[in-house]
């Protein structure tokens, strides 16, 4: 899959765009404010039906305007898709994939998988662990066939067995089904993860080798309950202390992943731009695993953080990769210069507006 052809009107800054997109690396380039990450945004909006700065949509309706459009045309082999997504200021939408009404935005994403990769993506590492089971579940929902429903039923009986844990109601019969049926889909999540890591570790070591400069990187993940424990088992005898608490303290929901530099913590002994590199390390990773379908890599502020060497050493992986990338900067000889040699099609934002270099 590549993203041939994306539009955007009336999407923050955008008023109307049509950008035909190269295969591979598309540089965009434009002074502070004039659209660059707007530009991302959309394509970005287009594969999730949101926005990756915020969980309010009504920010990406351009000002004095009561809807946004974005469509993109896709093209897969020989096979060519149109999709695109109307949002209004209700909170009303519209998917539409090849003319057909569609209700659920993860069919965007299966069409059209995207990572977005910015200076704010060090967070994955830095802030708290839901984004890194996040993480995980991005890699899981595109590799693992059924995983989405796994995660559904997983949730559910979490919400289940927490409610009657504020109840009070840990003695009961129908706390004991939940609580079993929990740690049942919990082992499962577990063993698609595990899986799921094996496989990913490989290629995310030759990644993180190939962008940055540090000896041994690994990674590893805990699952959220001690090793040699049956969860029903910890459920049962830990009934009364979730019940004080209010909540499921072990499972699943509790998993975390870890990154190491030669042992230690990458957090505790990393400078930015090195934690920068790892965590784009383990995004490309994830895009590289994905092989079945071909991933869009969102790039916003390639030049942040990043010094000449690290900045080429992206460049030259981006050209490498089957990858497709939209990389926005504000200098674009300075981004040229991250890919020298390469054929890599040039865009210049100027107030909304996109100009071919
Ligand atoms: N809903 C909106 N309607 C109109 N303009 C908006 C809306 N939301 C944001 N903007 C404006 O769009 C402009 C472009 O923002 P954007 O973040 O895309 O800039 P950028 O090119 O990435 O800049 P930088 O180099 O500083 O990152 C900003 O001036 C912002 O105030
Ligand atoms: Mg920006």
């Amino acid at each position: 899959m590549s993203l041939e052809r994306l539009f955007a009107s009336r999407f923050r800054n955008l008023q109307d765009i049509q950008l035909d997109l190269n295969p591979g690396i598309n540089f965009i380039s434009g002074k502070n404010g004039s659209g660059k990450t707007s530009l991302l945004e959309a394509a970005y909006f287009l594969s999730s039906g949101r926005s990756f700065r915020t969980l309010a949509l009504d920010p990406v309706i351009r000002k004095g305007s009561d809807d946004c459009l974005v469509r993109g045309e896709l093209k897969k082999g020989q096979q060519r898709w149109q999709i695109g997504i109307v949002r209004n200021r209700n909170g009303e939408r519209d998917i539409r994939i090849n003319g057909e009404t569609c209700s659920r935005a993860s069919e965007l994403a299966e069409i059209l998988p995207t990572r977005i990769l910015g200076p704010e993506s060090v967070d994955l590492l830095l802030g708290p662990p839901d984004p890194r089971r996040r993480f995980l579940n991005w890699g899981l929902f595109h590799v693992e066939q059924g995983f989405v429903e796994l995660w559904e039923a997983a949730n559910r009986c979490l919400r289940q067995r927490n409610q009657l844990l504020r109840e009070g109601d840990s003695q009961s019969r129908a706390f004991k089904t939940w609580s079993f049926q929990l740690a049942e889909h919990a082992l499962r999540i577990h063993c698609a993860r595990e899986q799921y890591l094996s496989d990913y570790r490989p290629i995310f070591k030759q990644v993180v080798e190939s962008i940055c400069q540090l000896d041994e990187v690994d990674i590893s993940y805990s699952r959220g309950w001690p090793d040699g424990v049956e969860l029903f088992q910890i459920y049962e005898n830990e009934a009364q202390i979730d019940e004080k608490r209010g909540f499921t303290q072990k499972g699943f929901q509790r998993a975390d992943v870890r990154i190491t530099v030669n042992g230690d913590l990458a957090t505790k002994i990393c400078s930015r731009g090195e934690l920068k590199g790892i965590v784009w390390s383990l995004i490309l990773a994830q895009g590289e695993l994905n092989r079945e379908q071909n991933t869009l890599y969102l790039i916003d502020d390639l030049a942040s953080e990043f010094d000449i060497v690290h900045r080429r050493r992206v460049g030259s992986y981006l050209a490498k990769t089957s990858n497709q990338a939209l990389v926005t900067g504000v200098d674009s000889r300075i981004l040229v210069d991250c890919c020298e040699n390469e054929i890599v099609t040039l865009f210049h934002v100027e107030h909304g507006q996109i100009l071919l270099s």
